[in-house]
């Protein structure tokens, strides 16, 4: 049994210490916006917010996040309100088949968080998210929409 904070709430689960914190969250906790694409840390697929900055969830255990405030995609709109970065997203129409466009957006959220104000550099330097569809010019035209 681990205690995972998520998206505000407190939830115990039954796994092994040693579990992705991707599975937890997919298959125990059911919240299905974080996605699987890799399963190494490469595509950015199942990033979530661990404290704020970006993680990809396949690469942390559950032992890991333990204790530590986790917020999906499922936590990021307040009182029904898209996130500025979701509302951003459908104003630019940002996706194209959307498969890893939830770890994108926990992506950029992260980015935000450390940078309000992000170059093309900064930009380019933190989102090493990858999309097969290429949207990269409309990820990158709805961050500037989203610090506007
Ligand atoms: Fe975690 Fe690809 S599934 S980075």
């Amino acid at each position: 049994m681990a205690g995972l904070l998520v998206n505000g709430r407190d939830i115990e689960v039954d796994v092994e210490p040693d579990t992705p914190l991707l599975w937890a969250i997919r298959e125990n906790l059911g919240l299905t916006g974080v996605k699987y694409g890799c399963g190494i840390g490469a595509c950015g697929a199942c990033t979530v917010l661990i404290d704020g900055a970006a993680a990809r969830a396949c690469t942390v255990t559950v032992a890991d996040a333990a204790g530590r405030k986790i917020t999906t995609i499922e936590g990021l709109a307040d009182k029904g309100m898209l996130h500025r970065v979701q509302q951003a997203w459908v104003d630019v129409d940002v996706p194209q088949c959307g498969y890893c466009q939830t770890g994108m957006i926990m992506a950029v959220v992260a980015l935000l968080n450390e940078k309000p104000q992000p170059s093309d550099a900064d930009i380019d330097a933190a989102i090493t998210n990858i999309c097969r569809c290429g949207t990269f010019q409309q990820v990158r035209a709805a961050i500037h929409a989203a610090i506007k």
